[in-house]
């Protein structure tokens, strides 16, 4: 996908470049991020909007992958950035990331979190109860200015990857909801509090979502409310955002739709739903982060031991594993890989790939089809460019990788490989330990 080939040496080259060069250069466990595949994916939804005649934000859901150098491309590529603590925060404001540009989201904004977005200025909250809008209304009447909320409404959809649920009443620690009324109570609180300004609703029905079905009724259910709010309490909602969650493809039995699909099906909807009932369309926004940089991201490692135990399975040991994806142990993720430096070699095995950590849960792949690997090759791992870095640890004291963005035969390191140093860099021994000993 993407930029990816196979080059004449039979090595697996991304952005023109060679992957066993990018090996020497960097070392592994390496994150390879393909930029010309993460801009043409961000195009793809700005695109799908501009098509829609609607005024529109696309902000990158930071979570996936939130480094100061992809927060430079967000802003060139004319998207919006959503942020859910003060660390992603700090990171796009020190990439000089267009305040006006920032929603922060979350669930449990601290007071400190909050002031510094404040005096950063950024666009807009995005409230999630009641608490907050109270937070948020104080905070804001100490400095003596006004903030954009929205208010995240739980519309009772949850979406799976290949269906969605209605629920009536929805069990989660997000959001307002709407079938209970809170939803309801929630925009009067906020028109009842003077130093908000509410600008519109936001849902968010899940991740790794294959269908329309889930966005059109969750549209469909906070176009209906914002008619009760109009007719009952003569309030126009400027926005609605209808979150993220569009799929991609991890393995073959991924069937993601193209952004235009997901787009077209959200701005149909919000044009329905609210022609002859508002005067003028209201924005719409999302937040997409998967799709934007999953199938972007390649984690390179090397091989090291291998396992046989003849009939039953042969474990492959890679030089990284939960600590730099922990996704095949938290959610049971299944991905695809390939020997990268033999790239063009039939498969001949069925081995299991077998991350470093002490854990027998630390694994990122069962029966995969692979040449016979000794120690030294290169694997290949697709599909880790969200919800990897982002969501990388130091178990086992194991440092970060390095992350490379690479394009058009060039590769920038845009986050150095953790240093040892960088492990025990926040330790202290309090002196009474070491009196003890002495
Ligand atoms: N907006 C809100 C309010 C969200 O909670 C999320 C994701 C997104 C947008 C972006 O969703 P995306 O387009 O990336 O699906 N760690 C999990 C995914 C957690 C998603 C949490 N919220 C994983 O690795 O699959």
């Amino acid at each position: 996908h993407g930029t990816s080939t196979i080059n004449a040496k039979g090595h697996l080259e991304i952005g023109g470049c060679d992957t066993v060069e990018l090996k020497e250069q960097y070392g592994t466990p390496l994150y390879i991020m393909d930029e010309t595949l993460i801009r043409a994916r961000a195009r793809e939804f700005t695109e799908a909007f501009r098509q829609s005649g609607l005024a529109f934000q696309v902000a990158f859901a930071s979570k996936a992958f939130c480094t100061m150098a992809m927060c430079r491309l967000v802003e060139e590529e004319g998207m919006s950035l959503d942020v859910v603590s003060e660390g992603e925060l700090y990171t796009a404001l020190k990439a000089g990331f267009p305040a006006q540009r920032i929603h922060f989201h979350g669930n449990n904004k601290t007071p400190d979190e909050i002031q510094m977005a404040i005096d950063a200025r950024i666009g807009c909250f995005v409230a999630d109860n009641f608490d907050e809008l109270h937070l948020l209304n104080a905070l804001a009447a100490d400095k003596g200015v006004k903030v954009n909320v929205l208010l995240r409404i739980t519309p009772g959809v949850e979406a799976h990857t290949h269906e969605y649920i209605s629920t009536g009443q929805t069990d989660s620690k997000f959001g307002f909801d709407l079938a209970n009324g809170a939803a309801y109570e929630a925009v009067k609180t906020a028109i009842g509090l003077p130093q908000l300004n509410l600008l519109g609703l936001h849902s968010h029905i899940g991740s790794q979502i294959f269908e329309v079905e889930g966005f059109k009724v969750a549209a469909e259910r906070v176009s209906e409310f914002a008619v009760k709010v109009k007719r009952e309490l003569d309030f126009i909602f400027k926005v609605i955002n209808l979150g993220g969650g569009f799929g991609i493809r991890y393995t073959e039995e991924d069937t993601p739709l193209h952004a235009s699909v997901y787009v077209k099906a959200i701005t149909d909807a919000v044009k329905h739903h609210f022609s002859g009932v508002y005067d003028q369309l209201p924005e719409v926004w999302i937040e997409p982060g998967r799709s934007i940089v999953g199938d972007a991201g390649t984690t390179l490692y090397t091989i090291g031991s291998s396992k046989d135990i003849p009939g039953v399975r042969k474990y492959v040991s890679v030089d990284g594993g939960m600590t730099d994806n922990p996704r095949p142990a938290l959610y049971d993720s299944k991905y695809e890989a390939m020997l990268a430096n033999r790239a063009s070699e039939a498969a001949s095995e069925t081995v299991s790939i077998a991350g470093k950590c002490c854990e027998s849960g630390d694994m990122l792949i069962w029966d995969l089809k692979l040449p016979e690997s000794k120690s030294g090759d290169l694997l290949a791992v697709a599909s880790t460019g969200a919800y990897n870095y982002s969501m990388a640890s130091n178990y086992n004291r194991i440092p970060r990788p390095a992350v490379v963005f690479v394009k058009d035969g060039e590769s920038h390191l845009v986050v150095k490989r953790e240093s040892l140093n960088d492990i025990i860099a926040n330790d202290l021994i309090p002196e009474r330990i070491f009196k003890q000993h002495s």
